[in-house]
């Protein structure tokens, strides 16, 4: 359909059977791109979400790679192309989180969270890039060379005790994000951070799920009400759109104000 923002893109969209990524997933789907349904585990919610992209007429595939693994995102890559020819659009949203205090945080608490969420989008983004230059700019599909959406968190900005290795990956992921959007600006490669607050996912659960924990969130929150997985979806639709095309380096905050800081409506 003429009218849908990407279609004949194809984007890769990884831990996408699961909350956030799902969400995205089927928000670029519907607007006609091919997804690649990328998980670890769990591959009956992966098939799920490529049967309801397909439900509502779009094209879909699931693909296992471990993101921090670099043989299986290459792998990733390859039959991607193999299946659809190319890749328009990476949304780097796997991740998750080992809690701990810094004292009682093990190396291995540490260095899981950090390969996955951030050596993870590394790996997934140095592929994207190789297939982006290789194929050049395709008008007809976009006037971008190709797009990179990058899963932040407000943890970029907010510093977060009890999660230094959650908080550390996100920082990361910032300087990455800008760093790649100035070497490849050039190219016409435009690479983004979404940057949510607290969205109701199974990686949050603890935050939402009784009437007490809900409330003390909602201190946290000028707008008063918890995100979902549908509002990323729509913002990643807007990045990876032409819509967007004079946005890259940024840092898009999407989090109902958590990062105005509530504290200091009535304090300070
Ligand atoms: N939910 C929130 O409030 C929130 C806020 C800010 C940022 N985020 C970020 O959004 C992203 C998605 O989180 P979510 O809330 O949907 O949680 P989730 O637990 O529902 O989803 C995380 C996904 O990542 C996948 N994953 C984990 N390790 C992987 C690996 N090695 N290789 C491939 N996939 C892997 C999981 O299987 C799952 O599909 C994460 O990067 C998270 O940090 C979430």
């Amino acid at each position: 359909m003429a009218d849908k923002k990407l279609t004949s893109q194809t984007a890769i969209v990884t831990g996408a059977n699961s909350g956030i990524g799902e969400g995205v997933a089927l928000a670029l789907g519907n607007e006609g791109a091919n997804v690649i349904v990328n998980y670890v585990t769990n591959p009956d919610a992966a098939n799920a979400v490529v049967e309801k992209i397909k439900s509502f007429g779009g094209n879909a595939i699931a693909i296992k790679a471990d993101v921090s693994n670099e043989g299986e995102v290459i792998n990733m890559f390859q039959q991607t192309i193999a299946q659809f020819g190319t890749v328009d659009i990476l949304v780097n949203n796997a991740g998750l989180q080992k809690d701990a205090r810094l004292h009682e945080m093990t190396l291995a608490q540490w260095q899981l969270v950090i390969d996955i969420n951030l050596t993870g989008q590394f790996l997934c983004a140095r592929e994207a890039i190789k297939e982006f230059l290789r194929r050049g700019i395709v008008p007809e599909r976009s006037v971008a060379c190709g797009k990179i959406i990058c899963m932040s968190s407000v943890h970029e900005m907010i510093p977060w005790a009890g999660h230094a290795n959650y908080a550390t990956s996100k920082g990361g992921i910032k300087m990455l994000m800008q760093t790649m959007a100035q070497e490849y600006g050039r190219e016409k490669i435009r690479v983004n951070s979404i940057c949510p607050g607290a969205i109701k996912t199974p990686i949050n659960t603890a935050a939402w799920s009784t009437p007490e924990a809900y409330n003390s969130l909602m201190n946290l929150i000028p707008y008063n009400r918890i995100g979902v997985p549908e509002d990323i979806g729509k913002l990643a639709v807007f990045l990876s759109s032409d819509d967007s095309d004079y946005i890259t380096g940024a840092s898009i905050f999407i989090d109902g104000g958590m990062t105005v800081f509530e504290g200091f409506a009535t304090g300070g």
